[in-house]
């Protein structure tokens, strides 16, 4: 199996969701380990059970602090012991905007409402008064805006009669219980998920103007211009010639340019077998921090290199706007 994924979980209070998380994570074949335990109050009562499971602990209280000054140290913490996801569970801060910008695609909340409906607090009376059937719990990914980001999986949870907002509380916390650890789980195994890599790869490939998809050597490969006389600029490779990553193939400019990519970021380029000699560049995917924007900037460059003059001209002129 690949090698887990590192999760770092932060939480204010009893930590319910945590444990839910760190147990599940103790289960076979889990794709992610919990390498940090994280609390903005020292008295957080999921430290001690993290402690005792002999999970790293770090506790810091924002009391008195400048906001960004305790994200920076958490942040530094959750670095410190490698985490490669952070995981909000029952976090009660607002983080700053570069703390979450930084961590784009890899920091997940857990809310008790089915999202977009109630942000914020008091989710299950709101849901409640306003005669919903169901309340619920929604995991996403944390974006600027509070609760907005992509929601990755929720439960609903059916609302009684006579239901209190307390009563509601403690069912939909099973819910979250069940949904958390099997959604972080599959997030982060996607990232190793060679058709989930593919996908993307293809949907930035085919934006491009005047690209194709047309297999190469058992490859998936893009070609810009005609399917007559179009050149690739582009293939994908999952774990070709002995190579244990999953990787898109993009022209460099030269030899050297590729060999220095290889030299100063090993662990984001590497030189593919075969077309490595002449220029082309692995840019690895299955890592948790591959930046899709990086991507999608090499793909372009790469597809500029051979692409018809016609074509870079609208990309040119577009590219003005
Ligand atoms: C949960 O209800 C979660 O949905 C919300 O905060 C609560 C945390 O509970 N974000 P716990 O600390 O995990 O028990």
């Amino acid at each position: 199996m690949a090698e887990k994924a590192k999760v770092a979980i932060f939480i204010s209070g009893r930590g319910s969701n945590m444990a839910a998380l760190l147990y599940a994570s103790l289960i076979d074949d889990c794709p992610y380990e919990v390498c940090l335990v994280a609390a903005n109050d020292p008295e957080a009562e999921g430290l001690s059970i993290a402690a005792a499971e002999g999970v790293p602990t770090y506790a810091l209280s924002h009391k008195g602090m400048p906001r960004a000054d305790h994200d920076a140290a958490m942040e530094k913490a959750a670095r410190d012991a490698g985490a490669q996801y952070i995981v909000l569970a029952g976090y009660m801060r607002i983080l700053t905007e570069g703390f979450v910008g930084r961590w784009r695609g890899r920091m997940l909340n857990i809310h008790p409402s089915l999202l977009p409906k109630y942000t914020g607090l008091d989710t299950h009376a709101r849901a409640i008064e306003a005669g919903d059937s169901h309340g619920g719990v929604s995991v996403h990914l944390v974006t600027e805006e509070l609760d907005a980001g992509e929601v990755l999986g929720q439960v609903a949870v059916a609302i009684r009669d006579g239901e209190t907002p307390d009563t509601l509380a403690e069912r939909v916390r099973f819910a979250e219980h069940q949904l958390y650890p099997q959604v972080l789980a599959r997030y982060v195994a996607r990232e190793s998920d060679p058709d989930f890599l593919l996908e993307r790869v293809r949907d930035l490939a085919l934006a491009l103007p005047q690209s194709h998809e047309r297999e190469s050597h058992g490859s998936p490969g893009w070609r810009a211009g005609s399917e007559k006389s179009g050149k690739y600029f582009a293939y994908f490779n999952d774990q070709h010639h002995g190579s244990e990553h999953i990787a898109l193939l993009v022209k460099t400019g030269s030899l050297d340019e590729l060999l220095n990519l290889v030299e100063t970021q090993p662990d984001t380029y590497f030189k593919p077998a075969y077309y490595g000699a002449s220029g082309w560049v692995g840019l690895i995917l299955n890592r948790p921090d591959c930046d899709w924007d990086h991507v999608a900037e090499w793909l372009e460059r790469s597809w500029r290199a051979v692409a018809p003059k016609s074509a870079t001209k609208l990309m040119d002129a577009a590219d003005k706007f």
